[in-house]
């Protein structure tokens, strides 16, 4: 079979297509569709089938001979702890605390918010809800309370479940110090909250709100699967979107099983049975795919690193891993290998540690530079894979599709279409560009299986930022192009969205926290190139007349603020104080002409823009200032 034989396939008789990639599930009733239209009129696949996705990870697997086959090896050189869990004890454990959510009167289509580390516990609570048809949303550990609150008032969660502490190399995060205020901040009143103690750090519990995980496990009888609908939501992700407000992106059961079975076989070309490592966070849609489901319902073997990729302890810490568990395929995003690279530009630590179990390196979540590309192809002598989705997709749209066919590697490019996805380049008024031609990357509609539906309960932010700005597709936010081999190259974010180190942050978030602060008339933050991180976020602020404060001092409260709000993971470490933005003459602030003056980047200033001669004296302020 070849890649182009496989994908158009998929272009031309799509439901023949994925009806037979639906053959691969064990569902409890076969879908009567295979792709319809809900009553918004908007896509859904496998209308009328019914299915449980810990069924399909678990309870499955168990029942076919993989019960003692490890599940999970979660390593933690951040508490010292390595553990293996074989698939039946993970069963179990599920299913007791499947039994403690009922007992709390968590039913199918409750929300549940999930607040923790990297641990086992973690994912024992996402495939506890989905056994109960319940819909989880998992927050990552690194946002701060606000963040944390604006989620809860959105998916309005009957629990929350969290744990003690995370550690962040040597520092201890005390969770309760972040789900106390998000839980007074927030509107929405919980039933209660499920705390999971862990030996670093004991949390004290509030009377009549928390209970104690174990305590309620010792009380528990297991919970069996519930049946759901293909179309039964399995969880929402909050990622950030051009406003203030994280989009809360859906995730249905039946299309994602199908398409996290299917990722694992074409696109990272793994078995049954092999190790599977995505070094990322629960918290992010790469650690939801491929952390937790497509390893699970593959039947591999899945690590959970409790750690970095540096000083934890070493630059070595990912061979090790790689060494330990007998890695198959690794998948992580190019920032950590800038990272290891930053410290140990010879892989001198490489040397230590025998990597030859691995196959293929799959990186993603940012633009991957040709360097860090060559520098991982040189250390691992194994194909490297850029691949480019989103937290929309759930799964690849760009790839080299190695389990159908290894096409040479383009450095610079994230692949070609993964089958289901049709991808365009096409010009503002949505017409396709020629080849080598610059312009937003957009899908025809139908996506793919196990790509959203919908948002959650906002069907008109759905509609209005995702298709109403080129009637027929997805657009996805970002800009590229194709070449004439048909390899696709994504240039960046269109919208004032950035890429941190691998993390999607929305600048207008960290836009609202900067102008609350008092002495600041008005401000843009933008993301910056990086060498270590990709992008990073910049502010420039205008101050009010008459403030006194200095630019030192504005800046250490500007950071503090930025972190207090939105979270350490904003990186928001620069603020910068300018006479004036560039802005239209509506008053929108041109924030891409920022962008490439701070960059160094040519230019051409739009026709609309209010006084042109700010931009040479903002060329001369950013010169001034410390890159
Ligand atoms: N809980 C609490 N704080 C967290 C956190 C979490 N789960 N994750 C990150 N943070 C904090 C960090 O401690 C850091 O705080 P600091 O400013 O006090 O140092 C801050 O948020 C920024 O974190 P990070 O982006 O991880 O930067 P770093 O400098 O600590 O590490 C890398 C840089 C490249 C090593 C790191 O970003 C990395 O491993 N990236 C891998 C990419 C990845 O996982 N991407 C996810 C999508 S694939
Ligand atoms: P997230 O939703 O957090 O997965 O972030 C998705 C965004 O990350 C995309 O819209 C892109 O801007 C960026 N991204 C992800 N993978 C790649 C890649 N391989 N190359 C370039 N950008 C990428």
């Amino acid at each position: 079979m070849t890649y182009s034989s496989f994908y158009n396939r998929s272009m031309e008789q799509p439901e023949a297509f994925w009806r037979e990639q639906a053959e691969d599930i064990d569902w409890f009733k076969k879908p009567a569709a295979v792709l319809s239209k809900d009553e918004n009129n908007l896509y859904r696949w496998y209308e009328g089938g019914q299915l449980n996705t810990a069924h399909l990870a678990l309870d499955y697997h168990v029942e076919n001979g993989r019960g003692d086959q490890p599940a999970i090896y979660y390593d933690s050189p951040v508490t010292d702890t390595k553990q293996a869990i074989s698939y039946r004890e993970l069963r179990d454990q599920v299913a007791l605390f499947a039994g403690v959510l009922k007992a709390k009167g968590v039913q199918k289509g409750d929300t549940v918010i999930i607040y923790m580390p990297m641990i086992p516990q973690t994912v024992i609570a996402m495939l506890a809800c989905a056994r109960l048809g319940a819909v989880h949303s998992v927050v990552f550990g690194g946002f701060a309370a606000h963040e944390l609150a604006i989620r809860i008032d959105d998916a309005k969660p009957k629990l929350l479940l969290t744990a003690s502490a995370g550690k962040e190399i040597n520092r201890i995060i005390d969770y309760m110090k972040i789900v106390n205020p998000a839980l007074e901040e927030a509107n929405h009143q919980i039933d209660g909250c499920i705390v999971y103690q862990r030996d670093i750090l004991q949390a004290p519990l509030q009377e009549g709100r928390d209970f104690d995980w174990e305590g309620l496990l010792a009380e528990a009888s297991p919970a069996d699967c519930v049946s759901v609908e293909a179309t039964d939501p399995l969880y929402i992700l909050y990622t950030s979107g051009t406003t203030g407000k994280p989009k809360g992106i859906v995730r249905d059961n039946g299309g994602h099983a199908v398409a996290m079975k299917f990722s694992m076989k074409y696109v990272y070309g793994v078995e049954p049975g092999e190790v599977y490592w995505a070094a990322s966070d629960v918290g992010w849609v790469v650690g939801h795919s491929y952390i937790v489901y497509a390893p699970l319902i593959h039947g591999c073997t899945t690590v959970l690193y409790e750690g970095k990729p540096v000083r934890t302890p070493d630059a070595g810490a990912f061979w090790r891993v790689l060494e330990a568990y007998k890695v198959s395929v690794f998948f992580t995003a190019p920032t950590a290998f800038r990272a290891i690279k930053k410290e140990d530009n010879e892989a001198k630590l490489k040397a230590k540690y025998d990597t030859s179990s691995l196959r293929y390196l799959f990186l993603a979540g940012e633009r991957c530079d040709v360097s860090t590309l060559e520098w991982c192809q040189d250390v691992l002598q194994v194909p490297v894979i850029d691949h480019w989705w989103q937290t929309e997709s759930g799964w690849p749209m760009l790839a080299n599709m190695v389990g159908v066919e290894l096409l040479p590697v383009k450095p610079g490019s994230a692949g070609k279409p993964v089958c289901g996805y049709d991808l365009k380049v096409v010009a503002p008024n949505g017409e396709p560009l020629p080849p080598n031609t610059e312009g937003a990357v957009v899908i025809r509609l139908p996506l793919a299986p196990g790509t959203l539906p919908n948002l959650w309960q906002d069907t008109a932010r759905f509609i209005s930022s995702y298709l109403s700005p080129y009637p027929g597709y997805y657009f996805t936010g970002d800009g590229g192009y194709i070449d004439e081999d048909g390899y696709v190259f994504i240039t960046g974010r269109i919208d004032d969205i950035i890429n941190v180190a691998g993390h999607r942050l929305s600048t207008a978030e960290m836009e609202e926290v900067v102008a609350a602060h008092p002495a600041v008339a008005e401000c843009a933050v933008i993301g910056v190139h990086d060498e270590l991180k990709g992008q990073i976020p910049v502010g420039f602020v205008v101050l009010k007349a008459g403030t006194s404060i200095t630019e030192a001092e504005l800046e250490k409260e500007l950071i503090q603020m930025v972190r207090e709000q939105v979270g350490p993971v904003a990186a928001f470490k620069k603020a910068n104080v300018v006479q004036r933005l560039p802005k239209t003459r509506s008053g929108k602030i041109l924030r891409r002409i920022m962008r490439h003056i701070v960059d160094g980047k040519p230019y051409n200033p739009p026709s609309t823009i209010e006084d042109m001669s700010v931009l040479p004296e903002l060329e001369e302020q950013v010169k001034g200032m410390e890159k």
